[in-house]
């Protein structure tokens, strides 16, 4: 049984306000329980994490504050055509429908799995307050995206049962979310706790294992798919969304390889070559299990894709996650089959590209007093 001296050692440092300050000074005693920077670690950190500065890792802060920049409300989007094309009986071909209705299944309930992972696991384990401030914003990101999802179902009065159930009752959707459960419920376990190397690289696994295989690899077909729709001037206003969704993710996956590579900086014994071996055999299976989304999204091959460019796109994607996390690259895949898709993720949302109406929430938001 831990002593109340051990407790206090393995949690992070919550205020203690000695008493004793006359007046406005502070003590020597308060002066040396102030947050140094050099002392914040991402992990197992025993500073203060109410104490937002001084900052350590600038580069959460600016990921927030660009998260905050991106800002953007599914009800903004017209969906007026979508809903035409839908109920036109000749609008979308049979296959078309199928991919839509089975991307649609896989998303709905991916981000809020995202979301759970966030607020029930990640964030307690975190022990920087910038990258738990970047993570508040990532958690509200996922509700958006869940609602932009059900925004769309709702507007084609498509079966929510069916859709909402998808991720039980679809294999292929299943099993790619049966290999992420065991990952959050790792994190997400009130027994769980980091400070041993057997401990500590199980949520650098989670970590991995979220930022750069699902929302680095198992959401790409989906985006790439209905991208490709809008593309052909159909679903425009789900294409819309899922541009939106697309920045949003790729700025959540580029936070979580910089929160892994930092992790791995801080604490190096992590990085053993056991470690990478399982890390590959990872990517491996996320790969194989993407990859029969492919096929069974696109059984016949339709807008022009077909499940076979996806294999190389999927690899492509993987070595690229690998690489940024510091592993060897898995395929003999150097190019990228859907160049299209790099402009899709580098959006200014004042010059979309499919030039809707926009809202710039950083010059419309100010309070009126009168
Ligand atoms: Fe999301
Ligand atoms: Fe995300």
């Amino acid at each position: 049984m831990l002593s109340w001296d051990d407790e206090a050692a393995a949690a992070p440092r919550q205020p203690q306000l000695p008493a004793g300050a006359a007046g406005d000074e502070s003590t020597a005693e308060q002066v040396a329980l102030r947050v140094n920077a050099d002392d914040k670690r991402i992990i197992n950190g025993k500073t203060d994490v109410n104490q937002l500065v001084p900052f350590k890792y600038k580069w959460a802060w600016d990921k927030y504050l660009a998260g905050c920049a991106n800002h953007w409300m599914p009800q903004e989007v017209n969906m007026q055509r979508d809903i035409e094309l839908w109920k036109n009986p000749n609008g979308l071909s049979e296959d078309e429908r199928r991919l839509v209705k089975r991307n649609l299944g896989f998303f709905v309930t991916a981000d809020s799995l995202a979301a759970n992972n966030i607020v029930l696991g990640t964030y307690r384990h975190i022990t920087a307050p910038e990258c738990r401030q970047y993570l508040l914003r990532q958690a509200f990101e996922e509700a958006i995206h869940t609602h932009a999802y059900q925004y769309i179902v709702e507007s084609l009065g498509l079966d929510e049962q069916e859709i909402f159930n998808a991720y039980n009752e679809i294999k292929s959707i299943r099993d790619k979310d049966q290999f992420l459960i065991p990952f959050i419920d790792t994190l997400t376990d009130p027994a769980f706790t980091t400070g041993t190397i057997e401990n500590d690289q199980k949520l650098l696994k989670s970590l991995i294992v979220f930022a750069c295989l699902m929302e680095g690899l198992f959401f790409y077909v989906g985006f790439t798919q209905i991208l490709a729709l809008g593309r052909q001037n159909k679903m425009m206003g789900a294409a819309e969304q899922y541009q939106y969704i697309l920045r949003d993710e790729s700025m959540h996956c580029n936070f979580g390889i910089d929160l892994i590579n930092t992790i791995k900086l801080e604490n190096p014994q992590l990085w053993t070559p056991a470690f990478r071996e399982e890390i590959k055999a990872l990517f491996l299976k996320a790969v194989e299990l993407e990859y029969a989304y492919a096929e069974d999204t696109m059984p016949r091959g339709v807008l022009g894709l077909n499940a076979t460019m996806f294999k190389g796109y999927l690899r492509f994607i993987a070595n690229r996650r690998a690489v940024q996390i510091g592993l060897e690259p898995l395929f003999d895949q150097d190019e990228n089959p859907f160049p299209w898709m790099s402009e899709m993720i580098d959006l200014k949302k004042e010059r979309n590209f499919f030039e809707t109406r926009v809202t710039e929430y950083q010059t419309g938001g100010a309070l009126n007093w009168d």
